[in-house]
């Protein structure tokens, strides 16, 4: 009896079918999300901006820099603003050029740090078909172009940020006003 229920080829099959069921199985294990422990975005943060847009979803960029007057005031932030050409298009200081100035206290897409930080990195054009929906246009009815190459690092682009926060009009950034990103209907784009 027992050496007829070792032969028993349904068991040997059973048993190849549990060798090749047990991977599968163990495989299906859920990962733990560690999504929560890198909250974006840090000071001295060497990421490019390319590559942050692309980790971060939209909304939760968030600058470390949210004191920009304070920073202004201890930094020469004109200096990394004027580094990746920015001046060439809206002037040395930000008053505008052969594009619009960026001291009118006036957003085109919106005004928050993630707004900003991917209009500068990803340009108006693929920000558009990112799903985001301008509030008006200036004065120049050009695209900007991206410029998330150009710019080094995350930091670096946080402090250009902090730069045109401070040279706008008080009471026309955050906190006081809040103009998020807008997104196109859910099913409108592509
Ligand atoms: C080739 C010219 C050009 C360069 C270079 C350029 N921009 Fe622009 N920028 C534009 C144009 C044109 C617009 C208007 C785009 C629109 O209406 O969508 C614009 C819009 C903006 C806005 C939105 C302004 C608002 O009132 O909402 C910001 C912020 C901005 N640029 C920052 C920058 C920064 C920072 C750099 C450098 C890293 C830069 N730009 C480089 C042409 C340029």
């Amino acid at each position: 009896m027992k050496s007829n229920a070792r032969r028993s080829p349904a068991r040997i099959v059973l048993g190849l079918l549990a060798l090749c069921v047990f991977p599968l199985a163990a495989g299906s294990v859920h990962q733990p999300s560690h999504a929560a422990e890198d909250v974006c975005c840090k000071a001295g943060d060497t990421t490019p901006p390319n590559e942050l847009v692309k980790k971060v979803p939209p909304g939760l960029l968030n600058s470390p820099y949210p004191d920009y007057a304070k920073l202004a005031k201890e930094e020469e932030l004109v200096k990394q603003y004027r580094l990746p050409g920015c001046n060439e298009c809206h002037g040395g200081n930000g008053g505008g050029g052969i594009c619009p100035p960026l001291t009118q206290g006036v957003w085109f897409w919106g005004n928050t740090d993630d707004i900003l930080f991917r209009l500068i990195a990803l340009g108006s054009q693929e920000l558009e078909k990112q799903g985001f929906v301008r509030y008006q246009y200036g004065s120049v009815h050009a695209p900007m172009p991206p410029m998330g190459f150009t710019v080094k690092t995350s930091d670096q682009m946080w402090k250009i940020i902090a730069f045109i926060r401070s040279v706008n009009p008080p009471g026309t950034n955050p906190p006081e006003t809040v103009l998020p990103g807008k997104f196109a209907p859910a099913g409108a784009t592509e």
